[in-house]
């Protein structure tokens, strides 16, 4: 794919920067020119892969370079603080999820970009913001999205969500913000099950009212946060989506995400072998697979990562905002939030 030159910053050199080093080199015309990590082994880890230019902060990073956009891929806590600061030079930035590790943070962003600058590519408007939800571009997604909206299903009458995965104390161990409700903001819901939130969400409509409970019923001893989580989520218009997530699994089971209409009952599913299954009243069965790979030497549920990213560029001449940007990622983030606040004081710094 050919693109209008772009100069690109990387902030944070960890797991999933990986994701976005591959998706931008794969696509003519944008640069990553630089990367600013605030761990030093990191940097070296970049200036060594890269072979480009390593800053300490982001504030650094922006004093050296000219930039068009960076692509924020640090932890929670520190998401917001870099993306204004290159939103107050009216740089583009591609954010990872969540929009933030707390409500006020996001309001933050909200108001920082509300507040943004001209853009400095000479475009018309304020800097794009994208949150990195990648899974809305999923094929089965997509066409779950298109059949919702298309008013061929009838009347929705509700939802059934599952993420039943794995983690182990390693994982926590080897970063350990993961685990820390100052740092994440939550465990499961924010870092994991949130993509199936925003899904969830898109899908079926905004959630007015959240019932159920988080717990911690693995991890205790290693992290702060909750590994399980059984929900009842309210959308407005009436529909209700049953949710129950976990990291306690043995082994990751596929994301399950289930729809039930007056017309047909359609079944979502992550991984090889998956796709979705759209059964007719009638009789009919529709399946539309999707694309399955292995990003970084890990699996991610849908690799639509790269799509996202040559949207956000392919779109980013025009005026319009970016339409995943932080008031998409306040939704979900809102969900997790209550389910939190409902949980037990245990869980209230989440
Ligand atoms: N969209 C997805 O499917 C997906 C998948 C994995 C991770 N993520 C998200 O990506 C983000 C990063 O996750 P990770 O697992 O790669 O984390 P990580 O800990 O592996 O990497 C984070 C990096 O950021 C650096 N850093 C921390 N604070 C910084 C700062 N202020 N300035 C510059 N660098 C800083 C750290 O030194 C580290 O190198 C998280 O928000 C996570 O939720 C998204």
């Amino acid at each position: 794919m050919t693109q209008r030159a772009r100069r690109i910053g990387l902030v944070g050199y960890g797991d999933v920067s990986v994701v976005h080093v591959d998706a931008i080199a794969a696509i003519d015309g944008l640069e990553l020119v630089v990367v600013a990590d605030a761990d030093p082994a990191a940097r070296e880890r970049a200036a060594t892969a890269l072979g480009v230019p390593v800053h300490d902060s982001v504030e650094a990073m922006l004093d050296a370079e000219r930039l068009d956009a960076i692509h924020v891929t640090t932890p929670h806590h520190e998401h917001v603080g870099p993306s204004l600061a290159a939103i107050a030079r009216g740089v583009h930035v591609l954010q990872e999820k969540p929009v933030a590790h707390t409500l006020a943070e996001a309001e933050r962003l909200v108001a920082g970009l509300a507040a943004a600058p001209a853009r400095a590519d000479g475009g018309a408007g304020a800097p794009h913001v994208a949150i990195c939800f990648q899974n809305r571009y999923n094929r089965a997604s997509q066409e779950l999205r298109r059949l919702l909206t298309s008013g061929e299903l009838g009347a929705v009458q509700g939802a059934y969500a599952s993420v039943v995965w794995t983690r182990t104390a390693e994982y926590y161990a080897a970063k350990p913000w993961r685990g820390r409700q100052e740092t994440s903001g939550g465990g499961l819901l924010i870092n994991q099950a949130i993509h199936t939130l925003d899904l969830v969400q898109w899908l079926l409509g905004p959630v007015e009212r959240t019932d159920g409970l988080v717990s911690q019923r693995k991890f205790a001893g290693v992290t702060e946060v909750e590994d399980t989580a059984e929900l009842l989520l309210h959308h407005e218009g009436g529909a209700t989506t049953t949710f129950y997530a976990t990291l306690t699994a043995p082994v990751a089971r596929p994301v399950e995400l289930e729809v039930a209409t007056e017309n047909a009952y359609l079944e979502l599913r992550s991984g090889a072998g998956g796709g979705l299954t759209v059964r007719w009243a009638d009789g009919r069965v529709d399946t539309f697979s999707d694309r399955v790979a292995t990003a970084g030497g890990r699996s991610y549920w849908g690799v639509s990562h790269e799509e996202l990213i040559a949207d956000f560029y392919a779109t980013l001449d025009g005026a319009e905002p970016f339409w995943i940007g932080p008031a998409e990622g306040i939704a979900s983030l809102r969900i997790l939030k209550d389910a939190y606040a409902i949980s037990g004081p245990e869980f209230a710094g989440c």
